[in-house]
């Protein structure tokens, strides 16, 4: 079953509280906050994806999908389980080496949050072969990580293709959640690459009806 997860960074400014309901009502199955440092990417969401999550939690029991687009993941990773995120994904491309992707997988575990990791376009999906035993989610970027309302690089459908390959031979559990442009165009061909879990922001946001798209894009 494909899972949706609602991007929050295309919210409009005044409408938040509403919309932030009406997602609840629709029944996303996640709200993705795109916390982003104005240093990894250029724009610095840090604050704001901060406040919104902090009133999600308050208002809504439904899961946090946190996706960290930051340099300093620790800092990052600390600040934010206090919401207590059902994931916590950071950026491969974030981690000086391999054991600093394994000391980030530990310490969001340590906070009882799944784990997910993140690759931008240019990343090779093999550099994160290794991982998948030890995380539940890979977020691959299908677009260029900093900004909604961008169009799915269609070259990324294959990248999910060889992903999800390699995950079934392998009798892995590990989750493809596609990040970028999607919308009822790109998305079945997402899926039928084999991601399970769609991050969508403009898409939703700019429906009439949340629930309406929200169940297309699952089905
Ligand atoms: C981009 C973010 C995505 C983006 C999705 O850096 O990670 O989550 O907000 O927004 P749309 O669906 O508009 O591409
Ligand atoms: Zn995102």
């Amino acid at each position: 079953m494909v899972e949706i997860s609602t991007s929050i960074l295309s919210v409009l400014k005044g409408e938040e509280s509403k919309t932030f309901f009406a997602l609840e009502k629709a029944k996303t199955d996640y709200f993705h906050i795109d916390v982003m440092d104005g240093k990894f990417v250029e724009k610095n969401t840090y604050k704001k994806m901060f406040e919104y999550a902090s009133y999600i939690k308050r208002i809504s029991n439904l899961p946090l999908d946190v996706h960290l687009m930051v340099e300093d993941v620790e800092t990052a990773i600390d600040e934010f389980s206090c919401l207590e995120p059902n994931i916590i994904t950071f950026h491969y491309e974030a981690c000086k080496n391999k054991e600093e992707v394994n000391k980030y997988i530990n310490i969001i575990k340590e906070y009882n949050s799944r784990v997910g990791i993140s690759i931008k376009p240019e990343t090779k999906v093999e550099e994160i072969f290794e991982f998948l035993p030890y995380i539940h989610n890979v977020l691959v970027m299908t677009v260029e990580p900093g900004k909604g309302g961008q169009t799915l690089l269609t070259d990324m459908v294959e990248k999910i293709k060889v992903l999800r390959k390699y995950i079934d031979e392998n009798n892995l559990e590990t989750n493809i959640e596609a990040d970028g442009g999607i919308n009822l165009t790109t998305a079945p061909k997402v899926k039928e690459a084999g991601a399970n879990i769609l991050v969508a922001g403009t898409a939703i946001l700019v429906a009439k009806d949340y629930k309406v798209i929200i169940d297309e894009l699952r089905a």
